[in-house]
């Protein structure tokens, strides 16, 4: 098989109001001009089936015990990934998702406090052992972060965001932690970026680790 036939899996994490989705996009635009055939997809989401936990998890009516959100998030991403994104990646395409199992670490491990090797372990479980080539963690301040998804929300979706945005600035400040912390310990794989001044900053940034792994 030749180079430009291999699938490449890259995930993007990121803070509330980090800009992760206009990066996702960005980044999309740019692998498609260079030839390359992309799904772009998200987690917890995708697969219809996976697009439904979504909803229950980010609805604010919501309130799970920290364990069943932990098991929801990994039913999404069993689904996800042996439904649409390991069938992508062995017919050659570029996957670019939009959060995955860092998240699970920072938020349900750093932010919920659950035990980090059963997180681990699901995750590995979840995911058929296939992981990211490469992973941008966008770092933002979450203060600001948490204020610039808000402000969005309230425009677009008349709304005060979903059951995670509305967690308080600590539980974001942990996951924070949490992110930086996976980035200490695979800093080949995962690459943090601070979000720049503007979208194009950004991007420009992304690109000069994107280049390494095409
Ligand atoms: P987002 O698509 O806006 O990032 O929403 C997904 C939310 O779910 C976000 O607040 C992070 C959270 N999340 C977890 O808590 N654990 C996970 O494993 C994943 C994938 C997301």
């Amino acid at each position: 098989m030749g180079k430009m036939n291999k699938g490449i899996f890259i995930t993007i994490e990121g803070g509330e109001g980090s800009g992760k989705t206009t990066q996702s996009r960005l980044l999309k635009d740019y692998l498609e001009n260079l030839g390359r055939e992309i799904l772009l997809t998200r987690e917890p989401g995708g697969t219809v089936f996976a697009e439904g936990i979504r909803k229950i998890l980010l609805s604010p009516t919501s309130r799970p015990v920290p364990l069943s959100e932990l098991f929801l998030y990994e039913a999404a991403r069993a689904q996800h990934m042996e439904e649409f994104v390991i069938p992508a990646l062995k017919a050659g395409k570029v996957v670019i998702c939009d959060r995955f199992t860092d998240a699970t670490v920072a938020y349900q491990g750093y932010g919920r406090n659950l035990d980090l090797k059963l997180i681990n372990l699901l995750n590995k479980k979840a995911t058929f052992g296939v992981s990211p080539k490469l992973t941008v963690y966008l770092d933002i301040d979450p203060k600001k972060g948490l204020s610039k998804a808000k402000i969005l929300d309230k425009e677009f979706y008349g709304s005060d965001g979903d059951r995670i945005e509305r967690e308080s600035v600590l539980f974001h400040n942990n996951v924070r932690k949490g992110y930086l912390s996976q980035a200490k310990k695979c800093p080949k794989r995962i690459k943090v970026i601070k979000t720049q001044s503007t979208p194009l900053k950004t991007h420009a940034l992304i690109r000069k680790y994107l280049d390494a792994v095409l």
